[in-house]
């Protein structure tokens, strides 16, 4: 193994110079991003709306396309994958939504269970046309995000939190080496949203996934992350480990001025 393999196959994902464009070039969502992170991190990304937080989660298990650059993900290259390739990649690749994307009058066991139609035979109709050992690992991963008394209960019908925790569920059923998650906590006041981070993180270090996950809370995020990256028009401004970050270092991402520059008068 040459020395750039190993470190691939050390590395979570590598981005190297990434730009995604919309519109024709019209929008520059992403301007060369290049990032790193080792297997079993913690990212947190920060940034206000439209910095690109999205984007970049996106094009990691290529919901989009990049426009230029290199990536690897999980020790392979997205995009040079053929369609039956990328849908077992993004087995390995889990993603929980801000709006939790759960089909409402499925229930929460159903919904658990969808993230697997891809490797079933033809559509199906009800709890108990899924094979039984696939019944009992969803139920499994209900149990652990404190919801198996609710399993038969339509998605639908729970709250925000609880949904929340049947997206993670779902994203755990499909045994993923990377969890991509992108404001999970977004929708959710401020007790449910710190219950969620902290689900989050503990089955995600019990089974030593790595974790990238846009958030806007910085004291949730100094709390809950490994490492802070924050970006600012499609660029990687702030970058560090959460250790090392008070909550008013964390602030400036979200201040009106750039925070690589001063651009105070007074200082110049
Ligand atoms: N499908 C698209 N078509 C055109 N422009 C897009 C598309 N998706 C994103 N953009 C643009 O790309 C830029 C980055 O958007 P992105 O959604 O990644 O930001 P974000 O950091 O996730 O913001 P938010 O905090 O609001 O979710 C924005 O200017 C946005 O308008
Ligand atoms: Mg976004």
């Amino acid at each position: 193994m040459t020395d750039h393999e190993r470190t691939a196959q050390e590395l979570a994902v590598s981005l190297r110079g990434i730009t995604k464009e919309f519109n024709d070039g019209e929008v520059k969502a992403l301007r060369g991003i290049d990032l790193e992170v080792p297997r079993g991190q913690k990212l947190v990304l920060m940034g206000l709306s439209g910095s690109g937080k999205s984007t970049t989660l996106r094009v990691l298990n290529r919901l989009h396309d990049p426009t230029s650059g290199e990536m690897t993900v999980l020790g392979e290259d997205p995009m040079a994958m053929s369609a039956r390739e990328l849908r077992r990649f993004r087995q390995r690749v889990a993603f929980v939504f801000q709006h939790f994307n759960l089909v409402g009058r499925l229930t929460a066991l159903e919904n658990v269970m969808a993230g697997a139609l891809g490797t079933l035979r033809g559509p199906r109709y009800g709890v108990m046309t899924y094979p039984n050992a696939m019944r009992h690992e969803a139920l499994a991963q209900l149990e652990r995000v404190g919801l198996g008394d609710q399993a038969f209960q339509k998605a639908g019908t729970l709250s925000g939190g609880q949904q929340q925790r049947v997206g993670i569920a779902r994203a755990l059923f499909q045994k993923p080496e990377l969890v991509l998650a992108d404001e999970p906590v977004a929708s959710l006041d401020p007790e449910s949203s710190r219950q969620i981070m902290e689900l989050l993180l503990t089955v995600c270090e019990e089974d030593g996934l790595t974790v990238i996950c846009s958030l806007h809370q910085v004291e949730l995020a100094i709390e809950w992350a490994d490492r802070m990256v924050g970006l600012r028009h499609g660029e990687i401004v702030f970058d560090r480990d959460a250790s090392q970050i008070t909550i008013a270092d964390a602030s400036t991402i979200y201040a009106s001025t750039d925070p690589t520059t001063s651009s105070d008068p007074e200082a110049a």
